[in-house]
Formats: C-alpha cells, structure tokens, sequence
C-alpha cells in the first residue's frame, strides 16, 4: 500500500467493486462530470465495470482509496494514459460522497504524484478537469500543478458542452512535502 498523511492508496479488491458501483456511479450526474465516457448502467457482477481492473493492462493503474485510520474505502485513483517513452501519465480520482469535503483530495494527488515520479519515474504528470471543479483545482495546484490552458467546450456533460482546464507538473518542479 502507498501511504499519505491521511489516506492509503492499494490494490482493488472485489467487494470494493459493488461500493464503487453504489457510491460513484449511480450518480449520473457526478459520474458524468468526472468520465469522458458517457453513463450506462452496470449490470451487478458485469465483468466490464469501470472498477473490474485488468492487472495486464500496462498504461491504467487504479487504485482504492482508503482512509489510513480504520481502513475505509473512500473511492478510486489512478494513473493512467502512461506513456513509458515521453514518460507522462494523467492523474484521476474521484471519493465517496461521505468522504468530501474533508481535505482528502489533496492527499491522494500526493500519493498519485510518489507514485508517477518515485515508482513509476514519470517526467511529467497531468490532470484533465472540469473548470468548475474547485475542489479538484485546489487540490492539485497545492501539490504544485500549473494551469496550462483551458480545453474549451471539449467536455459534453448532461446537455452541455463545458470547459476543462489544463494542469500539469513536472518531476523538477515537484516539492513532495509542500501543500501549497
Ligand atoms: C474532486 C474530489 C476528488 C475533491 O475531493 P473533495 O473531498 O471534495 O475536496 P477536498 O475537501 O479535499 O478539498 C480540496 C480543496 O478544495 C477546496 N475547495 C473545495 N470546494 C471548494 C469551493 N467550492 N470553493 C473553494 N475551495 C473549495 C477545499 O477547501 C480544499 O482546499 P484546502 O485543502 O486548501 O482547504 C471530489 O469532490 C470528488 O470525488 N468529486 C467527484 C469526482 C470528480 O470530480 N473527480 C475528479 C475528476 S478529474
């Protein structure tokens, strides 16, 4: 397990997958929000859940989240879209919605971040987020990440095409212990 100040990032179990399902997906809405891909339902023990983890798949690593004390699930992380040639990978992570708005986030883009440029030896790590989405921003310009530039109305999302914003970080520009 990779360890935060207050989170632990580890390998899905399987009784995690009808939690994730219950508590993230079945809110289309947020589901819809935080997925480029559009809402379907999931059938209960389908095989193609977006939490199934495919431990061969070499560029998609997903993590559960869990709080460190008392080991809760909280939800889901991940590095993905990992490019071992230009060594980039995007960062995404979405909590439950009893674990919001208790400082989490920006723990767990800490812990993606020991992961990207520590284990994986990552030069450059992005995330890719609505530009309504204050809570995400925040927690990743406090680990040091840039706006770079807005994706304007690259987002279509329950009847509207919204903007995302642009963030990256770089492996020289990376300060493990500030919070910003
Ligand atoms: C995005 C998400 C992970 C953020 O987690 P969270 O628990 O809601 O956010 P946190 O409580 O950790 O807050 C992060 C920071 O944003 C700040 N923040 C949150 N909402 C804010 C608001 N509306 N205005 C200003 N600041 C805000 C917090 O104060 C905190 O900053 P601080 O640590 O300096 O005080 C969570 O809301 C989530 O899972 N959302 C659904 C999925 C999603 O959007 N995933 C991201 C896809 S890229």
């Amino acid at each position: 397990m990779l360890r935060g100040s207050k989170v632990g990032l580890r390998a899905r179990h399987e009784d995690d997958i009808p939690v994730l399902q219950a508590e993230l997906h079945s809110d289309v809405v947020t589901s819809s929000r935080a997925d480029g891909r559009p809402w379907r339902p999931i059938t209960p023990g389908s095989k193609d859940s977006p939490f199934v983890v495919d431990d061969k798949e070499q560029g998609h690593v997903p993590f559960s989240v869990v709080e460190l004390d008392g080991g809760t699930l909280i939800g889901t992380a991940s590095l993905w879209g990992i490019d071992n040639h230009h060594r980039g990978a995007h960062i995404g992570m979405g909590l439950v919605p009893s674990a919001r708005g208790k400082g989490y986030s920006t723990d767990v883009v800490a812990v993606l971040c020991h992961y990207g440029f520590v284990v994986r030896g990552m030069q450059r790590l992005q995330i890719e987020t609505l530009s309504d989405n204050t809570a995400m921003l925040r927690a990743a310009e406090r680990n040091g990440f840039v706006r770079e530039g807005v994706l304007r109305s690259s987002s279509w999302v329950m009847g509207e095409f919204l903007d995302e914003v642009l963030l990256g970080l770089l492996a020289q520009e990376w300060k493990p212990d500030a919070k910003v």
